[in-house]
């Protein structure tokens, strides 16, 4: 049995595709893979499962189940995920072992199928764990933060579009490189905040605006923002976002998250506590 993290990106989401740093952690919540003589459906994900079984050396007898505590499609890392565990759990049936950069190689080959134009930030994040910023092509460095952060995750709804339609919505916002150049620069604030002690929450709540003029926010999503930051609190989606239903899940911040807690409650809207930088 392999566990595998799921992810979140503190910040820098589709500005990683054109080069800039992205600031992500490996999350609590994962997915576990162990091989079996019958495979069992795992939703959309089935042809990634096959897909990583093949990259990962093994042929049609083998077969993965998985078990996930990911929501599929909503920002959490599942597809990378899933892909990453799968490699893993496919090399030690077959009494290999891997390194963490053969894996992630291995695992961005995954995700290149599934999402075209990737980054590589959700591999990085689930190979290496922790707290790290991505750069596309150079890799990872691990952030040091004075002990945990405390991330409130809001489901905006499921996404319909893939990460890969996203991506390619982004492609065509004219004013996409205007705002891929400002996301960097938060980006860079934001790990120094980080790396001080600082506050970060208005920060994220800038970079989850900017996201908005992105067009990766729904009108849902742009709505419960609206709502939640009213009460004092910075709000973000994480991840490739949606706009045709949901956006996936929201990184809320600061303000008095019990008060945050007990509305989202009220409104019957799913949400989990998560800490970064501790593990
Ligand atoms: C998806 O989790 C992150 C995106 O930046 C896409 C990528 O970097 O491959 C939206």
């Amino acid at each position: 049995m392999v566990f595998t993290p799921g992810k979140v990106i503190l910040c820098g989401e589709h500005a990683v595709v054109y080069g800039k740093q992205a600031l992500v952690a490996s999350i609590g919540l994962g997915v576990r893979a162990r091989v079996v003589k019958i495979s069992n459906n795992f939703g959309d994900s089935k042809n990634l499962v096959k897909n990583a079984i093949k990259i990962a050396g093994g042929d049609e007898n083998i077969s993965v189940e998985i078990e996930s505590e990911l929501p599929v499609g909503s920002g959490l890392g599942s597809s990378a995920a899933v892909a990453a565990a799968t490699i893993k759990v496919v090399r030690e049936y077959l009494g290999k072992s891997i390194e963490k950069d053969e894996l992630f190689k291995l695992t961005m080959e995954c995700e290149k199928i599934a999402h075209g134009n990737a980054s590589g930030v959700d591999p990085a994040a689930v190979v290496y764990r922790g707290l790290i910023s991505y750069v596309k092509g150079q890799g990872i460095e691990r952030l040091e933060v004075k002990g945990p952060i405390k991330l409130l995750l809001v489901d905006s709804g499921k996404p319909t579009e893939s990460t890969k339609e996203m991506v390619e919505l982004v492609a065509k916002n004219p004013e996409r490189e205007e705002i891929v150049e400002e996301i960097g620069g938060l980006v860079g604030k934001v790990r120094r905040e980080l790396e001080s002690g600082g506050r970060i929450s208005e920060l994220l709540d800038q970079n989850g605006k900017l996201l908005e003029s992105l067009g990766v926010v729904g009108k849902g999503a742009r709505k419960l923002s609206d709502e939640l930051r009213s009460l004092g609190v910075s709000v973000k989606i994480t991840g490739a976002g949606g706009i045709r239903a949901g956006s996936g899940m929201m990184i809320v911040m600061g303000g008095d998250l019990a008060k945050m807690k007990r509305l989202l409650k009220n409104k019957h809207i799913n949400y989990f506590e998560t800490e970064i930088g501790g593990q």
